[in-house]
């Protein structure tokens, strides 16, 4: 699979961001796994790796890069595509700059591709590095912390700004105040997780969508295998010769979103890429857009309230 076989989704004038990217995200990931994931991922052709303070993966990740650059596997920083997150304790107007300039320490890069800030919510620093409880959780100051992330922008340390989780009345308040539209909203999207309205109103407004669990997370303590097991996209997969993760990457790339597909293991991070030379029929689409829909992590305080 060569690189130029990844389509792109424009941002902006000068920036493209490679439609899938590989997720770093997970519970506690050793630092080896994942630099170790990273390498194999840039072997095998991925160019947009997605990170976030809250992942503690910046660092391995950041090693990755410097040793592919090192060994010739990417000609040039510019040639990847670098997501990372502002964290909750973070989304303060006056901690946003530091918490930026404290990713691109531990990722080794003077620019960011991708800031996203990623919960609307903020919540002072906690002594442990937990979730925070319903209580904790205070409302964001959208205007300043936007600022600030336009502020960043502007300060060449990333080149688009946007934020994730956002609903659509949240997103309606930062484009009230802001003069910079963000370029995406990252959020949970999957077959069981459509998103119809929050996309049409993104559609509307011009700002992309890039997707989270698009396979729903199985595997890990939040996710479940209700994609994976789902009877009508196994029937579609068998008719394609496809597996249902693919089946799954590939309605999103019809879609005309990005997606954050987390695999550590090499054989599934290729086939996870195979999804760009054929596509579904009329029939198959008509058969997704009638599975019920649900979501994760319905439970966590964290996620009440986002998109
Ligand atoms: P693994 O890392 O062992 O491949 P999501 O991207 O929705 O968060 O899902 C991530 C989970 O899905 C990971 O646990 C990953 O496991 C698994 N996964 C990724 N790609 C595939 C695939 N092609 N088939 C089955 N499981 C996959």
């Amino acid at each position: 699979m060569s690189d130029d076989n990844i389509p792109r989704l424009v941002l902006s004038r000068n920036h493209c961001m490679p439609v899938i990217g590989l997720g770093t995200g997970g519970f506690q990931i050793p630092h080896e796994v994942a630099k170790t994931a990273v390498m194999e991922a840039i072997k095998v052709g991925y160019e947009h790796f997605d990170t976030a303070s809250s992942y503690e993966t910046e660092q391995a990740l950041g090693e990755a890069i410097e040793e592919a650059l090192k060994l010739g596997l990417v000609g040039s920083r510019g040639e990847l595509f670098i997501t990372s997150k502002l964290w909750i304790t973070d989304a303060y107007p006056d901690r946003v700059l530091p918490a930026l300039q404290k990713s691109l320490r531990l990722l080794k890069l003077e620019y960011l591709d991708m800031y996203l800030i990623h919960f609307p919510v903020s919540s002072k620093p906690k002594r442990d590095s937990g979730l925070p409880s319903k209580e904790e959780i205070e409302p964001l100051d959208v205007k300043g912390v936007w600022a600030a992330m336009e502020e960043c922008k502007k300060l060449g340390l990333t080149k688009s700004i946007g934020v994730s989780n956002f609903p659509v009345k949240t997103l309606e308040n930062l484009l009230s105040v802001a003069t910079i539209t963000p370029s995406l909203n990252q959020v949970e999207m999957n077959p069981t997780c459509q998103q119809k309205e929050l996309r049409e109103y993104c559609k509307q407004k011009g700002i992309l969508i890039t997707a989270y669990s698009p396979l729903g997370a199985p595997g890990t303590i939040w996710g479940n295998n209700r994609i994976l097991d789902n009877e009508i996209l196994i029937d579609i997969a068998k008719s394609h010769g496809k597996s249902v993760a693919q089946v799954s990457l590939r309605w999103l790339f019809e879609q005309g979103v990005g997606f954050i597909v987390k695999s550590f293991n090499k054989e599934r991070m290729k086939q996870n890429l195979e999804i760009f030379d054929w596509s579904l029929t009329e029939n198959d689409l008509e058969k997704i857009s009638q599975i019920k829909q649900m979501r994760l992590n319905q439970e966590n305080p964290l996620f009440e309230n986002i998109a």
